[in-house]
């Protein structure tokens, strides 16, 4: 196994501005002007700095969500630049963004149930029974009790329901990280 789980280098991320009736490139916004730094395995690295600084496009970037200008990006060994469209897709089950406030990250007309599970759904994880088995244990990993399980989350006006809720939508994310380096190691 390599011994950083991502490694970013000189990573540039530039927005055209336009300007004028022809929307012609009159400059460029630097959001992200060579940033380099890697993670290891089971590190955590904190990105702080002023707003408009570039930490939401460093993220969108990693993902290439966002298509960076230049640099390089190694993910657990595999140069994500390389990778097209459909493999990046199958690679974010094992990378994805944390927004910063959990209650606006939540659709408020999904239930509980369909919030944890659609990841796991949605990347042909598990279905049916299956499914529901592992909402209902990831419901009860985080401490939300499975009484409102059916209901929509908009009910939850505490921010502290609302961020178990999404630790429990992140960790659907997290199982499929672990096994994947069970397989691995
Ligand atoms: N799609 C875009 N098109 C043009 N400019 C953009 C785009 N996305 C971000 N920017 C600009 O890039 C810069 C960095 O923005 P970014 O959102 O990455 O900052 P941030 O550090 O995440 O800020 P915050 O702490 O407020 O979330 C800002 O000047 C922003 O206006
Ligand atoms: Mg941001």
């Amino acid at each position: 196994m390599p011994q950083n789980l991502l490694d970013v280098k000189q990573l540039f991320k530039y927005f055209p501005i336009r300007g004028g009736i022809l929307r012609r490139r009159i400059g460029w916004v630097r959001a992200v002007d060579g940033v380099s730094f890697a993670i290891s395995n089971a590190e955590t690295l904190g990105l702080v700095g002023e707003s408009g600084c570039g930490k939401t496009t460093v993220g969108r970037t990693i993902l290439r969500l966002l298509e960076p200008n230049a640099g390089s990006i190694m993910f657990d060994g595999t140069d994500l630049m390389k990778l097209g469209r459909e493999q990046m897709r199958t690679l974010r089950r094992n990378m994805q963004m944390i927004f910063q406030d959990p209650q606006s990250s939540l659709n408020p007309r999904m239930t509980v149930k369909s919030i944890v599970g659609e990841p796991l759904l949605v990347n042909g994880i598990a279905r049916g029974q299956d499914l529901e088995q592992r909402v209902l244990s990831l419901l009860k990993i985080v401490g939300l009790s499975r009484t409102r399980w059916e209901k929509n989350s908009a009910g939850f006006t505490s921010r502290r329901q609302s961020s178990l809720l999404d630790n429990a939508h992140r960790c659907s994310f997290e199982i499929q990280v672990d096994l994947r380096f069970e397989v691995q190691s």
